[in-house]
């Protein structure tokens, strides 16, 4: 790959950076327009990440972090674990952005801003210094962004570790259950609403709340356990990570937009929660794109589990801070149905090799169903539910002339999918994966904002 930048790309970026710039200077003069300067400094991620995936390709290469692409005729190593640079592109921008949201309130904290005409009266001077007027600041809101950095940057010295040794399946379950808890503690501290509201058929039973209590916390956990590992388990062709994360990133979009579109006055309840949620999304986005640039097909750079880990805890942190935790569950319909197909070969019931991607066929350039073969022959309620998975067309298995099952394709979506359309090109595979996500998203939405008003009395929108 080529390590740097064409002169074309030079220029946009520089120019891309020089207007984000422009902007964030600008916002100063005002209230300090958090939305835009969000906007901006994701501009910024973007040309920021996209200059060091190309700069840093050798250097990573150089330090034994390459993978093989295993869907090419010809054999090539690029650059593994390019999210990594992204990660933190994400982070620094996060923690520079720190200021912005909360402009209006630091000004009215300490001196000058909304006391600009008094500030020189004296007893204000010495409150200020006491620091008396620090109970107007929303520590809350700044305890809920910190939080979220820390959760986020525990994540991504996971992905980094299993990028470069490889860690276990065990130990990699456990170790978002870890990262949540500084964003699960603020949770209980700020909001600690455990309660689920129930369907109006079965009020007359449960009455209209229910209280989860301390399981709330065990179900968002597990939460912040599968979003990462859901994203990390839906991988292996050009693109499909960031491409999945992206969609899933645009869909929650657009939810916060129904919240805050229009900007009416009286503004809803939840808008501070969905502004917030934008300020962990754009960024993403920003550098995402610069990311799904480089590793489309044919990819010039893998993704590494860093990245996979790094999207699905911004999600869950999104969601649960957010306050939307059970219509995040909704856009990750695809990630959900690909993690209970895959169980039989998570947790060994069917053998699972080390890689499940699909296999390439280099006569025709397709990709094909990969396959995992079975030596010995596997226990008989199992093969049961093989065949009935078979006849129903989510299996496609093999048996030999005793009707033992031989072989059968590998347990994920994006084997399933190639069993029902046939081989397909890696590009058209990934795109329409993503499609599907789009689609699956938009009816969960749709489920979310208006068939809710059937099993509840008021959508919260
Ligand atoms: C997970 C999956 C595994 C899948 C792998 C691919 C489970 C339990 N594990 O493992 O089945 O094969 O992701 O990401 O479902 N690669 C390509 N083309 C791509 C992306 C990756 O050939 O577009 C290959 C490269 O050799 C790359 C390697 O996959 O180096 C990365 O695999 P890794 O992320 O380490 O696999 P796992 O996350 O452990
Ligand atoms: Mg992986």
């Amino acid at each position: 790959m080529s390590t740097s930048l064409t002169r074309t790309e030079t220029l946009s970026l520089l120019s891309l950076s020089a207007a984000c710039i422009g902007i964030i200077a600008n916002t100063f003069q005002g209230d300090g327009e958090p939305l835009i300067a969000s906007l901006a400094f994701s501009g910024l991620a973007f040309s920021l990440s996209f200059g060091m995936i190309r700069w840093l390709g050798d250097v990573f290469m150089k330090a034994g972090l390459k993978g093989k692409d295993m869907s090419k005729l010809r054999s090539v190593e690029i650059p593994e674990c390019m999210g990594a640079v992204c990660a933190i592109v994400y982070l620094l921008v996060l923690i520079i952005f720190i200021p912005f949201p909360f402009y209006k309130d630091i000004v009215a904290a300490t001196s000058g801003g909304g006391n600009r005409d008094r500030v020189f009266e004296p007893e204000l001077v010495e409150l200020v210094e006491t620091g008396r007027l620090l109970h107007k600041f929303p520590h809350n809101k700044l305890a809920s962004y910190l939080s979220a950095i820390l959760s986020l940057q525990s994540i991504v010295l996971l992905g980094v570790g299993d990028d470069l040794f490889d860690i276990r399946w065990r130990h990699k379950v456990l170790i978002p259950a870890f990262a949540s808890i500084p964003m699960l503690i603020v949770y209980f501290v700020d909001f600690g609403v455990t309660s689920i509201v129930i369907p109006t058929p079965l009020r007359p039973y449960f009455g209209s709340l229910f209280d989860l209590g301390s399981l709330y916390y065990l179900y968002m956990a597990a939460l912040a356990i599968f979003a990462p590992n859901s994203i990390n388990i839906l991988a292996g062709i050009n693109g499909i990570e960031v491409s999945q994360s992206l969609c899933i990133a645009f869909l929650i979009l657009l939810n916060d937009l129904l919240y805050l579109l229009p900007f009416s006055s009286p503004p809803h309840p939840a808008t501070d929660s969905h502004l917030f949620s934008l300020y962990l999304l754009l960024p993403f986005i920003g550098v995402s794109l610069a990311l799904l640039y480089h590793n489309t097909y044919p990819a010039r750079v893998f993704v590494g589990d860093t990245y996979c880990y790094f999207a699905g805890m911004v999600f869950a942190v999104d969601g649960i801070l957010g306050h939307f935790s059970k219509t995040l569950w909704l856009l990750l319909m695809p990630q959900v149905f690909n993690f209970v197909y895959s169980a039989p070969q998570l947790f060994h019931l069917v053998p699972c090799p080390r890689h499940r991607l699909p296999r390439f066929n280099a006569r025709t350039g397709l990709l094909e169903p990969s396959v995992a073969e079975f030596k010995k022959p596997l226990a008989r309620p199992i093969q049961m539910g093989m065949k009935l998975l078979h006849s129903l067309y989510l299996l496609r298995i093999k048996e030999d002339e005793k009707g033992n099952v031989i072989e059968s394709t590998n347990f994920t979506i994006i084997n399933l999918w190639l069993v029902w359309f046939g081989p397909m090109r890696e590009d058209k595979l990934c795109i329409s994966l993503t499609v599907f996500q789009a689609c699956c998203g938009l009816v969960g939405l749709f489920i979310r904002h208006r068939l809710a008003l059937w099993v509840f009395t008021q959508d919260n929108k």
